[in-house]
């Protein structure tokens, strides 16, 4: 609990307006897309760096926990205060500071909406390609915290190849900058890196530089059905065994489409057991050859559909269904434990199968779906609260064989609360000593989003 002195000088510094102690406010900040809750204590929403640079001083000298939150779209429970505290939400750094043709980058405060800095580049012929299913809703410095992949990872990369610098609190209260404007440093360590991913352990970003591309002129965007999923599974190897790299290779299971078309009310499947979403780009040739390839790939996998979107509504529509996966999942159980594994590539048609017989081992129903591109499958456990004990068994043996195939546990949605107790399977002894000693040299009094990725 925080002391009344204590609400006062949080009151001061981000003004009374926006310090939030009644619980109908601090509820909508204790949970994240896991579902997992925990009230905090106050929830403080700052404007500036200085505001935030003096909350965590203050939290150093009285010794209580800050959790800093974005959108709380989170799939790990990064953002929920599992041991109370003070929420430090970044809703109102919300600016974008600056585009710059010149140098090809984007100056931005932590509370920016993902999809809104998009839409914004994209209007002037550039593309900042990270794309998170939620970019709707979900931020910039949410992204920053846990590296976010998403959509366009396959060919463009995640979170943590987009951001050239960083101005960053520490969980001291030193306001830090890391990186530089330009496309290369090697000044130092780069603290850039460290911090990207960190999940909100180590610091929080105040100011972030972002790399951004010229847009492609031309994008095409193909969905094809199949009879099962091995099929739809060799035709994603296929397409990169043929030298294309598409921008977007998405892999949807039966129980997900199933799913996603009972949420939206549409059926855009007619009952196939697998989709894959491809997305092309580069120059209306390109794209065009490109595409030309990806069909004749998915045609000779069995493919017994394709549709190519004709225009920007019908690409959108495409997108919707995959979108809406995760929270359609909701509906069909009242639980699931929503795994981000990510294994080579050439080893997901393995690992479907090897999910698929931990799943008929243990009785329980699997959806998966995801990045089939860069490796990286969603694997959904769908529960009733009775089925958690053999569901915690079969995480661990998903975990196990996604090892097994030299894969991680989380391709990009982090360790947080929900996969803590498993990252020791992944990373050795003498590395989480590592890891625990960089957080303990800049957090000294262990401030900065206590209880997270280390148990
Ligand atoms: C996605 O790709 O849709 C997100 O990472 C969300 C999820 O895994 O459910
Ligand atoms: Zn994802």
């Amino acid at each position: 609990m925080l002391k009344p002195s204590t609400i006062k000088e949080l009151k001061k510094i981000v003004g009374d307006r926006h310090l939030y102690t009644v619980a109908e406010e601090l509820v909508a900040y204790s949970y994240d897309a896991t579902r997992r809750e925990a009230l905090p204590w106050a929830v403080a929403r700052p404007s500036s760096t200085e505001e935030v640079a003096a909350i965590v001083l203050l939290a150093n000298r009285e010794g209580f926990p800050v959790v800093p939150r974005g959108a709380g779209t989170g799939m790990s429970g990064g953002s929920v205060p599992m041991q109370g505290g003070v929420v430090l939400s970044l809703e109102r750094m919300d600016r974008i500071l600056e585009i710059n043709e010149d140098d090809l980058l984007a100056v931005v405060e932590p509370g920016v909406i993902t999809g809104e800095l998009q839409r914004v580049v994209e209007a002037r012929g550039l593309f900042y390609p990270p794309d998170p299913a939620s970019h709707q809703v979900c931020t910039i410095g949410g992204n920053v915290a846990e590296c976010a992949g998403g959509l366009r990872a396959v060919k463009y990369g995640v979170t943590k190849d987009y951001v050239l610098g960083l101005e960053v609190v520490l969980p001291t209260g030193e306001i830090i900058k890391t990186g530089a404007r330009t496309a290369k440093s090697v000044a130092g360590y780069d603290l850039t890196k460290l911090m990207v991913g960190s999940e909100g352990t180590l610091g929080v970003a105040t100011k972030i530089i972002l790399r951004l591309l010229p847009l492609p002129e031309s994008v095409l965007t193909l969905s094809a059905f199949f009879p099962d999923i091995d099929s739809a599974a060799r035709a994603a190897s296929g397409i990169i065994r043929e030298r294309v790299l598409p921008r977007a290779l998405e892999l949807v299971d039966r129980a997900s489409l199933r799913a996603a078309e009972q949420y939206l009310k549409e059926d855009l499947s007619g009952g196939a057991a697998a989709m894959l979403l491809i997305e092309v780009d580069g120059t209306v040739e390109s794209a065009a050859r490109e595409m030309e390839r990806v069909t004749a790939v998915v045609s000779r996998c069995n493919a017994s559909r394709t549709e190519q979107a004709r225009d920007q509504g019908e690409r959108e529509r495409l997108w919707k269904l995959r979108r809406s996966i995760s929270p359609a999942l909701y509906t069909i159980k009242p639980r699931k434990l929503n795994e981000d594994i990510v294994v080579p590539r050439s080893r997901i048609p393995d690992i479907l199968r090897e999910i698929e017989a931990i799943a008929a081992r243990h009785n329980l129903l699997i959806a998966n779906f995801g990045h089939a591109g860069d490796g990286n499958i969603h694997t959904n456990i769908m529960i009733d609260d009775a089925d958690l004990p053999k569901a915690e068994i079969a995480v661990k043996e998903i975990f196990a064989a996604t090892l097994r195939m030299d894969g991680s546990i989380s391709g990009e949605h982090g360790i947080g609360l929900s996969k803590a107790a498993y990252l020791p399977m992944e990373v050795s002894p003498a590395a989480l000593i590592a890891m625990k000693r960089i957080k303990q040299a800049l957090d000294p009094k262990n401030i900065l989003n206590p209880g997270k990725i280390f148990l």
